[in-house]
């Protein structure tokens, strides 16, 4: 059995703010940020957006694009660090306002790996026969975990969701493999400044910038050679990589070191900043009606830990014979 995405959904917070609509006190600019992130803006949830209604949305759409029933779906994992509630785990909330009334739900916090960690999940579930057609969300209010007066950590996040389905399938498509990792010796360089056990309150993101941006550069060349020595690919037969959006010169580094075009690295983090969990699935979202031409398509991940994940994904190209066994 293969771990197939049959259908793609997305929720982004209705408040959308320009990096020159940040607050004065910030002395920040669009310049600076532009030149050293390449985002232009972010989503800003608002008192009624939480994590959990943004995945509910995207899990909504998600399965009306993956034209199944409640039903259908025995699994709904949340990859998030910015969770509604200590407990129980986000899935749960989104499985009860989904309707969905049979399986499991749980979240994934493996910070801006955790979507990557959660494929890997269901893929192994699926694999083993356990479940049978997941949910799978990233979704964030990053937002909530930055502190508004630093300006070197608060201009470079964002809210959103991200969804996919993922249904077990007897096709050659799909999930070819998936690699996740972490490191804890480094947790110092991107963390929060407290959380439950420690401080009683969830603290604000903190990060050595500069270390993280070098270690991602790294590790995301570094997994991508992996995975195409493990997959006997080169980088030609790679049709799009979906990377983690933290910082557009961190996807310009990856198509220089890889050899591979800029146009087959998607870039998102212009228009949604860094969403952790959530930037690849939209990500994925954004590229959903290209994914049937392509064939090889590559998801890389990093993020506090630090974590990071690899996956390769097999869609038909185009080709119709495929499209039977699953509508990609
Ligand atoms: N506006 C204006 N100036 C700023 C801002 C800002 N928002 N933030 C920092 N500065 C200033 C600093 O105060 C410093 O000023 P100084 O030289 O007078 O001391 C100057 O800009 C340079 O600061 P650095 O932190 O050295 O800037 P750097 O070139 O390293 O860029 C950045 C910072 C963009 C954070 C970069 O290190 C980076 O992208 N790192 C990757 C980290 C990342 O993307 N993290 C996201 C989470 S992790 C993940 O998702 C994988």
């Amino acid at each position: 059995m293969n771990s197939v995405m049959i259908g793609f959904g997305a929720a982004l917070p209705k408040k959308c703010v320009l990096n020159s609509e940040l607050p004065a006190e910030l002395d920040t600019s669009d310049e600076w940020i532009t030149r050293r992130t390449g985002i232009k803006q972010r989503y800003i949830a608002s008192r009624s957006e939480t994590t959990a209604s943004l995945a509910v949305e995207a899990g909504k759409e998600a399965i009306h694009d993956a034209k199944i029933s409640l039903n259908d779906i025995d699994l709904v994992i949340v990859a998030t660090t910015t969770g509604d509630l200590t407990f129980p785990a986000t899935a749960t909330l989104v499985q009860r306002d989904l309707g969905i009334k049979q399986g499991a739900a749980f979240d994934v916090s493996a910070a801006c790996s955790g979507f990557v960690y959660a494929l890997d999940i269901v893929d192994s579930y699926i694999k083993c026969g356990r479940f049978k057609c997941a949910l799978v969300i990233g979704a964030e209010t990053f937002s909530r975990a930055v502190d508004w007066h630093d300006r070197s950590t608060c201009v470079l996040f964002g809210d959103g969701a991200g969804a996919v389905v993922v249904q077990a399938q007897n096709t050659d498509l799909g999930l070819q493999y998936c690699r996740i990792h972490s490191d804890g010796k480094f947790v110092d360089q991107l963390k929060t400044s407290g959380g439950i056990s420690t401080t009683q309150s969830v603290g604000f993101a903190q990060m050595e910038g500069r270390e993280v941006f070098r270690f991602a550069v790294e590790k995301f060349s570094e997994s991508l050679q992996q995975l195409l020595e493990d997959n006997n690919l080169s980088i030609d037969d790679v049709d799009l990589i979906v990377p983690h959006q933290a910082n557009s010169r961190i996807l310009e580094k990856i198509a220089e070191d890889s050899g591979i075009s800029k146009e087959k690295v998607v870039v998102t983090v212009n228009k949604h900043a860094n969403t952790s969990a959530a930037s690849i699935p939209l990500a994925l979202h954004e590229v959903k009606h290209n994914l049937i031409t392509k064939k090889n398509v590559v998801l890389l991940s990093m993020g506090a830990g630090f974590t990071w994940g690899s996956a390769l994904i097999r869609f038909s190209g185009g080709n119709s014979s495929h499209k039977e066994s699953g509508r990609l």
